[in-house]
């Protein structure tokens, strides 16, 4: 395992994470060119989740080293964030705003300019065929279309890097395929 400046999305080394004395995550190498698209698969409790969480500084790395965008993402926390989309295992909308208010929420804390917020959220509602659903509240909506939601809303900063935990759950197999 060689770490290229600026060639690579993720570079971990030696990753590990564990828990009091469960270890999560043991001793893993791996690096994410960028532009390349990288699945990590793996049995329920293999341990998927908590290297997603390390890699989008939600979770401190126990050992190794990790790299998100050439940066330690603990010491570099802010400017990693700005620079990648994150759509977490569990469902993190807020349930009482409308699709179009959970889009400008989140571009709020990416403090974009409230005409580029709404003009990306535009576009994310097309893309993810939820523009007749913008005044919806999240909290009618079917488990699927909160899921292209949180997809969608992951877009909103223009991430350089994605970091999706199980995607499709919840998907029809249309969804699934859709690639617009
Ligand atoms: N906060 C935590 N505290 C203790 N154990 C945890 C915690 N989070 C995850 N684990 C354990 O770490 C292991 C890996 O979990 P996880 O990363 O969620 O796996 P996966 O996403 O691959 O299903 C599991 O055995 C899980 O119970
Ligand atoms: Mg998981």
């Amino acid at each position: 395992m060689t770490y290229h400046a600026g060639a690579q999305a993720i570079f971990a080394q030696n990753l590990t994470k564990r828990f009091g004395s469960f270890t999560a995550v043991n001793n893993i190498s791996f690096a994410v060119s960028k532009g390349e698209c990288f699945g990590l698969l793996g049995p329920n409790g293999a341990g998927k989740t908590s290297i997603a969480r390390m890699i989008i500084g939600f979770s401190p790395i126990s050992e190794g080293k990790l790299l998100v965008l050439d940066q330690d993402i603990h010491t570099h926390a802010r400017e990693v964030k700005a620079r990648i989309g994150v759509v977490a295992q569990e469902d993190n909308l807020d349930p009482e705003l409308t699709v179009l208010e959970n889009l400008l929420v989140y571009a709020n804390y990416f403090r974009l300019p409230r005409n580029v917020a709404r003009e990306r959220a535009e576009e994310i509602l097309k893309f993810m065929d939820l523009t007749d659903k913008a005044g919806a509240v999240v909290d009618e909506l079917s488990g699927g279309l909160k899921r292209r939601l949180t997809l969608g809303r992951a877009l909103i900063n223009r991430p350089e890097l994605l970091i999706l935990d199980e995607p499709t759950t919840g998907l029809d197999p249309y969804a699934r395929q859709t690639n617009r």
